[in-house]
């Protein structure tokens, strides 16, 4: 199957990778979504943050976590006493999947083929940055760095060596604590992300 490496250019800095991730053809979701989401910061941030795929509002804006997930994203990360503009902020998957439900998109699930696809852009990002903390935000930043096996339930919250950063922690998606709706965890999982994030800072 094709992947995104047949798409890399010559030169790897993050704004080139970004001018040809544009132009990626390597799955089929460049097809139905407005534009390419590349990943947001400095190149010597010592913070990544990976989620998912953009969503809806990341679609239009052509920028990650815009949306909702976003709002709560930032929220938790002026908690934990990050700035947002310090750190580089970026998806496993650059295009949107959505089903349309009358005039609504509705987010889906990336699968294993898109996952695959797209990962090069992702590895190239880290290997331009090479950053001293990586955040996996949910199970599918999650099980590509740490493996198919991982489970947030069991395993956020403790740092680990991957091949691509020493220190490597996956914690709770946000939009995964904004579909919770039992109260009591959804403040739990809050909590999490967080001190999660506290932990990623020191
Ligand atoms: N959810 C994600 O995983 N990434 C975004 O950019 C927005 C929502
Ligand atoms: Fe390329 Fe990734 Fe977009 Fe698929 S989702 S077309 S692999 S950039």
């Amino acid at each position: 199957a094709e992947t995104a490496t047949n798409y890399m250019p010559a030169e790897s800095d993050l704004a080139s990778l970004k001018v040809a991730a544009e132009c990626c053809q390597a799955c089929d979701l460049h097809r139905f979504a407005n534009q390419m989401v590349f990943g947001e910061g400095p190149r010597d941030a010592k913070i990544v943050l990976v989620g998912e795929q953009p969503g809806d509002r990341e679609d239009l804006e052509g920028r990650p976590f815009m949306g909702p997930a976003g709002q709560l994203l930032d929220e938790c990360l002026a908690i934990a006493g990050i700035r947002r503009d310090e750190i580089y902020i970026t998806n496993v998957v650059k295009h949107f999947k959505f089903t349309e439900r009358g005039k609504r998109r509705l987010h889906k699930k990336p699968d294993s083929r898109e996952i695959f696809a797209c990962r090069p852009w992702l590895e190239a990002e880290l290997a331009a940055i090479g950053p001293t903390m990586l955040v996996c935000l949910g199970a599918t930043p999650a099980q590509a760095l740490f493996g198919r096996d991982f489970r947030i339930t069991t395993g956020r919250g403790s740092v680990q060596p991957t091949e691509w950063c020493q220190r490597t922690i996956a914690t709770w998606h946000p939009a995964a604590i904004l579909r919770m709706p039992d109260p009591t965890r959804k403040s739990q999982m809050t909590e999490n992300l967080v001190s999660d994030l506290v932990t990623a800072v020191t």
